[in-house]
C-alpha cells in the first residue's frame, strides 16, 4: 500500500463521513472495518488496490438518502429484495460520482468504481462482473458481518431476534460470497474466535 493511496483514502473518507454518519447505525465504523478487511485481502490477493479502496470508502453512502425501514423490518432472507437495499446502491453511486467528479480520478476507473458500488449488495451481479476488484469489495464488505463488532451492530439495527434468525442465513450466504482463499481463511479465523468466546452460537 503506497503512501499516496493512504492519503487518497483519507481524503475520500473525509468526503464520505458526513453521509455515512447520516446512514444506518454504525455505517461509518462498518466502512472503516470493511477497508481494513480490504487491505488484508489485498496483501494476499491480486487486484487493483486503488479501485478496491476507493470503492470500499464510498460504497455505503447511499443509505443516507433512503428510508431503510423496509430493510430493517424484512426477515433475513428477504432483506436483499427490499427497495431501500437496491436504492442505497443507486444513490451511493450518484454520491460517489459527485465526489469523484471533483477529482482527477480517471474516467474509466471512476466508471469501474461506480459499477461496483451500484451492485455491491447483489452477489450474483458482483460475481457476474468477473473482476477481482468487485469480488474483493464484496468479500471485505461481507467479512464485517462476521467480526466481533457485527453482533452489537445487528442488535442495534435489527433487534435481538436477528441474532438468532440471521446467523444461519449468514453462514449459508458465506458459501456463495467468499471465493478467495484469503477471505475464506479470515472468515474461518473469525468463526473460530467467536466459538471460543461463545459469541458464535445462535442466540448469543
Ligand atoms: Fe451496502
Ligand atoms: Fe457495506
Amino acid at each position: 500500500m503506497t503512501g499516496s493511496l493512504d492519503s487518497w483514502e483519507q481524503w475520500l473518507l473525509k468526503q464520505a463521513e458526513p453521509h455515512l454518519r447520516r446512514g444506518r447505525p454504525d455505517d461509518w465504523d462498518h466502512t472503516l472495518r470493511a477497508l481494513r478487511y480490504g487491505r488484508a485481502l489485498l496483501q494476499e490477493e491480486k487486484g487493483d488496490a486503488e479501485i478496491v479502496i476507493t470503492t470500499l470508502a464510498l460504497h455505503d453512502m447511499g443509505w443516507s438518502r433512503v428510508d431503510y425501514t423496509d430493510f430493517v423490518e424484512a426477515p433475513p432472507e428477504k432483506k436483499k429484495e427490499t427497495r431501500s437495499l437496491k436504492e442505497h446502491m443507486v444513490q451511493g453511486a450518484l454520491l460517489a460520482r459527485e465526489i469523484l467528479d471533483t477529482t482527477p480520478f480517471p474516467g474509466d476507473r471512476k466508471e469501474r468504481v461506480l459499477q461496483i458500488i451500484a451492485c455491491h449488495d447483489e452477489p450474483e451481479a458482483v460475481l457476474a462482473l468477473a473482476e477481482p476488484e468487485a469480488l474483493l469489495v464484496m468479500e471485505a464488505d461481507r467479512l464485517d458481518r462476521f467480526g466481533p463488532e457485527s453482533q452489537a451492530r445487528y442488535r442495534k439495527m435489527f433487534g435481538e431476534n436477528y441474532l438468532r434468525e440471521g446467523r444461519s442465513f449468514l453462514l449459508e450466504g458465506a458459501k456463495l460470497w467468499f471465493r478467495t482463499p484469503t477471505a475464506k481463511r479470515i472468515l474461518q479465523e473469525m468463526l473460530g474466535q467467536a466459538e471460543k468466546s461463545g459469541a458464535g452460537s445462535a442466540g448469543n
